[in-house]
């Protein structure tokens, strides 16, 4: 089965020439070609170029003419809590009204809600709640998402998420990277004795994740036509706060991940600069995740690293904060910096990239194409699948978006709307 899409006004590749995820002036770089096409063949990119090129080399079963449109790589979303049962409703109303999201989580609300009604759900109940938000953001161009556990917050509930990740990304077109967030928030019956609970995570939950990983594995044949979950990377996570887990605490999570043979994320410096990023650095996490409050001797810590740091604007912006992460210093300096919603109940219902891109834009001063490439091929790479998805390249996954608009700095200029007018899934349109 060959499909070409040709005519694209703008055909956006972000392509990185030596495979490996973007800083510097290639950020800049979106790989665009004017009159561009694409062939894809069973499900892979097999040629990208000019359309007078390609409609001269090539012959389809199937043409999709992109005329007056630009065509871009599916969206990345690198870091999501996409499975949860309920809503923060009427937290939101507490917030407008002036209450803190750090002082409703400290008085039992806030992430400890969403466990309350995540652990009061069946795992049906749980698949059934979370597979429309998958559906929106495919909507929005999501075509690979990571999802975190965290809403557990015990083996037994942290173990029924995972197994939500793994039966809504058998049965969704996403694909979707699972991350063992376990470490997010202290359970209301360990509060007395805080590090209880990380001694829970560490010796109860951590090898129950384990063995989850290896089954998945040893299943990989029954997964490889859709997700080729053999492949896929799994994450912890861990969340470094004031009054949540210390950098010590996320020292010894980090310590046991390895020993699992598991690769590191951490959110940090959300609303206290506690040097989470120099110590994830040092024990080569994958990626470092909010980066609001990050000092500028850590930004250049960051920066002399290969760790990503994941930039998460929609949480100021939902929080209502003037404030946002340094950015723009981050790439200045060098480092690989990428985009993600944080799809959360509390601090970013969000489902949209075009809309992270939007704020990144105005807010952080990022550049149309510094937010693509940040959203697409860096975001890949942040969980793992940068050799397999994030750009349009020959040998890649046919993840494909074709955008109603002639200009792709439309996806950023315009909001409030949705600009992505077909999504097309390992070949599929979808
Ligand atoms: O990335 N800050 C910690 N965790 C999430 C929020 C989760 C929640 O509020 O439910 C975040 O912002
Ligand atoms: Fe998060």
């Amino acid at each position: 089965m060959t499909t070409i899409i040709h005519n694209a006004k703008q055909l956006i590749t972000c392509a990185s020439p030596d495979g490996k995820p973007k800083r510097g002036a290639a950020m800049r770089d979106l790989g665009l070609i004017e009159d561009g096409a694409l062939v894809i063949e069973d499900g892979s990119i097999a040629a990208v170029g000019t359309t007078a090129d390609i409609l001269a080399t090539y012959s389809a079963n199937e043409l999709i003419d992109a005329a007056g449109k630009v065509v871009c790589p599916g969206f990345v979303d690198c870091h999501t809590h996409a499975v949860y049962a309920g809503d923060r409703l009427d937290e939101f109303e507490q917030r407008i009204q002036g209450a803190t999201y750090m002082e409703l989580l400290a008085a039992g609300g806030g992430i400890v809600s969403t466990m309350q009604a995540t652990r009061a759900a069946s795992l049906s109940e749980l698949i059934d709640q979370s597979l429309p938000r998958l559906d929106t953001m495919l909507r929005h161009g999501t075509t690979t998402a990571e999802i975190k556990t965290g809403y557990g917050l015990n083996t037994f509930h942290e173990l029924k998420q995972l197994r939500a990740i793994e039966m809504l990304a058998a049965s969704h077109p996403l694909d979707i990277v699972p991350t063992f967030l376990g470490a997010h928030a202290i359970p209301p019956e360990h509060r007395a004795v805080h590090d209880a609970y990380l001694e829970h995570v560490i010796v109860d939950s951590l090898p129950a994740v384990a063995d989850w990983i290896r089954r998945i594995r040893d299943a990989g044949a029954r997964f490889t036509s859709r997700s080729a979950w053999g492949g896929v990377p799994v994450y912890v996570d861990v969340f470094v706060e004031d009054g949540v887990f210390s950098v010590d605490n996320a020292q010894l999570l980090w310590a046991a991940a390895r020993h699992y043979g598991l690769q590191i994320k951490a959110h940090v410096d959300e609303f206290t600069a506690l040097g989470g990023v120099s110590a994830a650095v040092e024990i080569g996490a994958v990626s470092v995740d909010h980066l609001d409050v990050t000092t500028d001797a850590e930004i250049a810590v960051l920066a002399a690293s290969d760790t990503i740091g994941v930039i998460l604007p929609a949480v100021n912006f939902n929080l209502g904060s003037p404030h946002y992460a340094n950015a723009r210093g981050m790439l200045d300096a060098g480092a690989i910096v990428a985009l993600a919603t944080d799809l959360n109940p509390g601090s970013a219902p969000c489902y949209s990239m075009p809309f992270v891109m939007a704020i990144a834009c105005r807010y952080q001063k990022l550049s149309p194409a510094e937010t693509l490439n940040a959203s697409t091929i860096n975001a890949a790479h942040a969980i793992g699948l940068g050799d397999r998805v994030g750009s349009l390249e020959v040998g890649k996954q046919a993840d494909v978006l074709i955008v109603d608009a002639p200009d792709y700095r439309a996806l950023m200029y315009e909001f409030g709307t949705n600009l992505v007018h077909t999504v097309i899934k390992r070949g599929e349109v979808v």
